[in-house]
């Protein structure tokens, strides 16, 4: 077997109610002044009471940071460091969707170790120290709260990704009471987001390895089986909690054996339509999969065979099975399926293609190289 490298983020809380338990986390972590990330709906919603209470609770003073947009710009990252800085706070709670904990990341990050946004997009080029950082999920979803990874909008409408251990959080708190309120809508594209972390993790090209693949094995069995039930009943306590657990193994598996050209695809979809991540990813899905079937013939079989013990051994039948499984899950989700719903055109498609080509990071491990070409098929084959 060849050697292989695997980290995570190196504590976990996953309880009912389990955010009512902030303050202690926090005090265990040293927090005297707490920085909490999130969004105006959220907050205005209430979702953050038991939190904000148990940090008042154990003595830590809270400035509250609640204007994160979705598919953060890089201003919103500026202005929370700056905020954050002038508080004088110690340490970082996110606290929301993939948008609020990927915020949280880097202001944890740029608070404590300054430098400019732009010169950090890549692999390996931010620095710590940071503050202390504990993540709190509220979509099911992005798995940010595992993932050393945050993805913000450039100015020039690109999608770009910062990607360091400095990023792994302190502690994630998976508290699935948050999520029950999730309109079907959301948890539909998030679920799709956390099911294409699992499959493109499972058939990574350069840093696949059996502690990723069994975590995206047992990941996509348990996004596949609940999604249908969350959204029959939003308020299926142990489906919700399934699915965020589904949503964190996968982030875990994918912080190790990154994504391929679903995202990559998806990004200039964001960037330039500002469609919500798990949408972009849930358009190109089915085309990007049947594209890579060859290629990827063996890991879709064995995918096929962990959602369904009894699918073929041959596999050739298996993988067109898997292939066929998951366009019919994308083409029962509540939204529209082609990119014309969403406002895509025709004249569109030359430069998302182009877009998707400057997304190597990403590309290079995707089971079959992608051209510019093979990239503007796939986009035409949802329009
Ligand atoms: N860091 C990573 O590893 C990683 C991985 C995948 C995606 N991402 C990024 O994460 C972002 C997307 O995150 P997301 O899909 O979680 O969405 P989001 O954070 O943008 O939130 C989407 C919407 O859902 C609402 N929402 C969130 N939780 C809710 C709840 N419990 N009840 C009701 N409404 C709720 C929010 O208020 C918001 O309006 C994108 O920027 C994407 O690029 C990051
Ligand atoms: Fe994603």
């Amino acid at each position: 077997m060849a050697g292989f490298r695997f980290a995570t983020c190196p504590r976990l809380v996953c309880e009912q109610g389990g955010s009512a338990q902030l303050g202690s986390l926090a005090s265990e972590l040293g927090l005297r002044h707490a920085f909490v990330v999130t969004d105006r709906f959220l907050h205005d919603q209430g979702l953050l009471g038991p939190a904000l209470t148990s940090l008042e609770q154990a003595g830590i003073r809270v400035t509250l940071y609640h204007d994160v947009q979705a598919d953060p710009p890089e201003g919103v990252v500026q202005d929370a460091v700056a905020r954050a800085t002038s508080a004088g706070i110690d340490g970082v709670i996110g606290f929301g969707g993939g948008s609020s904990l990927d915020t949280a990341k880097l202001v944890a990050l740029l608070a404590r170790s300054p430098q400019d946004i732009a010169s950090i997009y890549g692999v390996d080029l931010a620095r710590g120290p940071r503050w202390p950082l504990i993540q709190v999920p509220t979509t099911a979803g992005t798995g940010s709260e595992v993932t050393p990874i945050a993805i913000l909008t450039t100015p020039s409408d690109e999608k770009k990704g910062v990607v360091s251990n400095a990023l792994y959080p302190d502690i994630a708190v998976l508290d699935s009471t948050l999520t029950l309120g999730l309109p079907a809508a959301i948890t539909a594209m998030t679920g799709i987001d956390a099911m294409v972390h699992a499959i493109e993790a499972y058939t990574s090209r350069h840093r696949k390895n059996p502690v990723s693949d069994a975590l995206a094995r047992q990941a996509l069995a348990s996004l596949y089986h609940n999604l249908p039930r969350v959204l029959a009943d939003g308020r299926d306590a142990a489906a919700r909690e399934a699915m965020l657990l589904g949503s964190l193994l996968a982030g875990m598996a994918f912080a190790n054996a990154p994504v391929a050209a679903v995202h990559a695809l998806a990004y200039p979809l964001g960037g330039l339509f500002h469609l919500p991540h798990g949408l972009t990813n849930a358009l190109v899905l089915a085309p990007v999969l049947a594209f890579n079937r060859e290629a990827a013939c063996a890991a879709y079989a064995e995918l096929e065979r962990c959602l369904d013990p009894d699918a073929s051994r041959d596999d050739q039948i298996a993988s067109q099975a898997f292939v066929a499984r998951m366009t019919a899950l994308v083409a029962a989700m509540p939204f529209g399926r082609h990119l014309s719903d969403h406002g895509v055109t025709e004249a569109d498609l030359p430069r998302l293609a182009r877009d998707a080509m400057a997304v190597q990071r990403l590309l290079v491990n995707n089971p079959r190289e992608v051209t510019e070409a093979d990239a503007l098929a796939l986009y035409r084959a949802v329009l």
